[in-house]
């Protein structure tokens, strides 16, 4: 009886563990509906997302837009360079029709629309700064009035410069350094990694599926007093994988997916 107990006791602990991991729908819900819209992040707050992460470029007009390339090519089918456009030029595109006809009108959300999706409570956005330093000024002006729902935002950046400046600019939201497996072709070292982000102050390191994850690497990152977490899973087994080597958030395209892999028991 008391093997039993402590059995249903290791298993409702690790069923509760993997079920703790924080899902991020990766610019929105963006398996179902177009990348990066109000559509994509509305569809993935109603159905279930802790977090949704968008990336935001700055505008010719000092504006900022919701896109993940520096173009509007892929997404529009229209050529316009985001940082030579204004937001109101940007916004006469049609950022839904690329996924399916029935987005059609869809437009390139601003950062003030995407923020205004977020229902009040604890889920949250991960806001990924494309653009470089020149825009972090513009972001801290911009979420100033979001400071009572700080715990509801991160921000998370590739640029080194960009995450320590947005930390000395936001220090009441958490930054997460974004990292590649490599950068210019090179294996980039966890351990200089880690102490970067230690000396830059920031909250946690967000990294790419293709780093060698192991339990192991999970813990040096916690054990360094940092979150960890990683993007962009896609398939189930990576997500229960990530998950019971105690990654605190999966960022995904599709959140359902990622949700039942959780739940499967
Ligand atoms: O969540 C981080 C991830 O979005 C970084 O890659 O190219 O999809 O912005 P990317
Ligand atoms: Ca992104």
């Amino acid at each position: 009886m008391k093997r039993f107990s402590l059995l249903a006791c290791l298993t409702m602990t690790s069923l509760f563990s993997l079920n703790a991991v924080e899902i991020v729908a990766h610019r929105g819900f963006s398996a179902r509906a177009p990348e990066n819209t109000v559509a994509a992040f509305n569809l993935a707050w109603q159905q279930g997302a802790d977090a949704c992460e968008l990336d935001l470029l700055l505008t010719g007009d000092g504006e900022i837009a919701v896109l993940h390339d520096a173009d509007t090519k892929r997404t529009t089918k229209v050529a316009k360079i985001v940082r030579d456009s204004t937001l109101a030029d940007l916004q006469t595109l049609d950022a839904g029709s690329f996924k399916n006809a029935i987005f059609k009108g869809e437009k390139i959300p601003s950062l003030e629309e995407s923020l205004a999706t977020l229902p009040l409570g604890t889920r949250r956005f991960f806001l990924e700064v494309k653009s470089g330093p020149e825009v972090v000024p513009v972001l801290a002006k911009k979420l100033a009035k979001w400071r009572l729902r700080g715990h509801q935002l991160c921000i998370i950046a590739f640029n080194r410069q960009v995450a320590q400046e947005s930390k000395k600019a936001l220090p009441w939201i958490k930054v997460y350094r974004l990292s590649s497996e490599k950068e210019n072709k090179k294996p980039v070292d966890l351990t200089q990694l880690i102490a970067d982000t230690k000396a830059d102050g920031l909250d946690g390191l967000d990294l790419g599926l293709k780093w060698k994850w192991s339990e192991a690497m999970v813990k040096q990152i916690k054990d360094a007093g940092l979150e960890v977490h990683v993007w962009t899973v896609n398939r189930p087994g990576d997500v229960r994988r990530l998950a019971g080597f105690g990654v605190d958030s999966i960022t995904t395209d599709d959140p359902i997916m990622a949700r039942a892999a959780l739940e499967k028991k």
